[in-house]
């Protein structure tokens, strides 16, 4: 084992990277697999389990999802065309985020009135509640949402991350539900109150804040559900986090499952949701995800700092978040790196080939490297080529999926001529 990559998966990288070039994104297909399966079996049903798709939206990608238990969560009129491409049913998709304009809103309604709604629309305010009865009431048809409410509590993560903390611009304040509820049309107008959304935040690193959150879910579902006969779903959003570092070095999903458990058995069985949902992004597919990157330049310092074709414009998450993800050498001085890491290992720092001094990817104990050394940068399935971007004119780069034994081109590189 070189980290986490086996010499097979290893030895796909180096073939992929000479069949396309790099910088490329290689996603081990049957890890992908396991992954959704692990989230099943700590969520299984009647638990919905919503894909976030802005973690990865790749079309070639998502579409194993359905099949493996998973709807899904889209933020935007575009997502919600990447999940039909995908072949998620609507009524297995959830719009969200806060994002919503005037195309989003014609869009629920539309497929509404085309006899497949979406599974819910989550609100972010009472405006958005009151935009969304209107275009509804226009079409002559009855919606179904949640309302998203800011927990307010000390999500134990990044500060960037952190969207269920106080005055954070996501969601309302639990008291503000009655007046969205009005604000929409009140509880026999043209939208049909479901129930609660939540999300704490991401990469969560204790459970702590998602138990308060979930708590204050069920209260209010419990509290609300006499005005509101419909009123019986708790999305408890995500927050499952992945290990960038060591293994084990954040709580599993079991802990979360255990967390909702003890939660729902605290409450008299009648004022139980009726359906709960969980909408994860990274656990499908961070951990599956590997951006391969040639060296360009080594310099013999201390560290050892050493540059490549892959950077910020692929994997933003370390400029943007300090993140920290595994870097290996899948070769040394033009050979095949071997198990157990080859030559002697120094530790090396990793930049990105962008004109900007935060492009730096991490640091690593590496063997002996030289120009057109390959490196590959593990865990980056999640928020990496989905926040790509073609800054200093470089296309986006290509998506190659591995299913074991061989290579399949899931996306082919970005095209110079589309570059702004
Ligand atoms: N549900 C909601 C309402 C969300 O806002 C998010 C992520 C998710 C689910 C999925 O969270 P996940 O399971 O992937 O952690 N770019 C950042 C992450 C931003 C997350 C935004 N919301 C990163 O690279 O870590």
């Amino acid at each position: 084992m070189l980290g986490d990559v086996t010499p097979s998966l290893a030895d796909a990288a180096r073939r992929a990277a000479r069949r396309t070039g790099t910088p490329l994104l290689l996603t081990d297909l049957p890890r992908l697999a396991a992954d959704a399966a692990a989230v099943r079996a700590a969520f299984p049903d009647p638990w919905l389990r919503l894909y976030a798709l802005k973690a990865n939206g790749l079309p070639a990608l998502t579409a194993r999802l359905p099949a493996l238990g998973f709807g899904a969560t889209a933020v935007s009129a575009g997502e919600l065309a990447l999940a039909a491409r995908a072949g998620f049913p609507p009524g297995q998709v959830a719009l969200e985020g806060i994002g919503k304009g005037e195309a989003e809103l014609r869009a629920v309604v539309r497929a509404a009135r085309m006899g497949s709604p979406l599974l819910w629309t989550s609100l972010e305010s009472a405006e958005e509640a009151a935009a969304l009865a209107r275009v509804a009431e226009r079409a002559g048809v009855r919606c179904d949402v949640l309302v998203r409410v800011n927990p307010e509590v000390a999500p134990e993560t990044h500060r960037g991350l952190a969207v269920g903390a106080v005055a954070s611009k996501f969601g309302i304040p639990a008291e503000e539900l009655p007046a969205v509820v009005e604000a929409g049309g009140g509880p026999d107008g043209p939208l049909r109150w479901r129930g609660i959304h939540l999300h704490v935040g991401s990469q969560l690193g204790a459970v702590d804040a998602w138990r308060s959150a979930f708590r204050l879910g069920l209260r209010l579902l419990a509290l609300r559900r006499a005005g509101l006969p419909d009123f019986d779903t708790l999305d408890a959003g995500s927050g499952f986090p992945v290990a960038y570092g060591e293994p084990g070095s954040v709580p599993p999903l079991s802990a979360f499952a255990a967390v909702a458990a003890e939660e729902l058995a605290g409450i008299a069985p009648d004022a139980r949701p009726r359906r709960l949902a969980i909408e994860p992004g990274r656990a499908v597919v961070a951990a599956s995800g590997w951006l391969v990157g040639r060296v360009l330049h080594v310099r013999e310092r201390d560290p050892r700092l050493v540059v490549i074709d892959a950077g910020m414009t692929e994997l933003i998450r370390p400029a943007l978040y300090g993140a920290e993800h595994p870097i290996v050498a899948l070769t040394s001085r033009g050979a095949p790196v071997p198990e157990g890491g080859g030559g002697e290992q120094v530790r090396t720092r990793v930049d990105g080939p962008v004109c900007e001094s935060t492009d730096r990817l991490g640091e690593a104990l590496l063997p002996p490297l030289v120009r057109g050394d390959l490196v590959a940068i593990g865990v980056a399935g999640a928020y990496g080529t989905a926040m790509a971007s073609t800054y200093n004119g470089r296309p986006r780069p290509p998506e190659v999926g591995w299913d074991g034994s061989g290579l399949h081109l899931l996306r082919a590189r970005g095209r110079r001529s589309a570059l702004p």
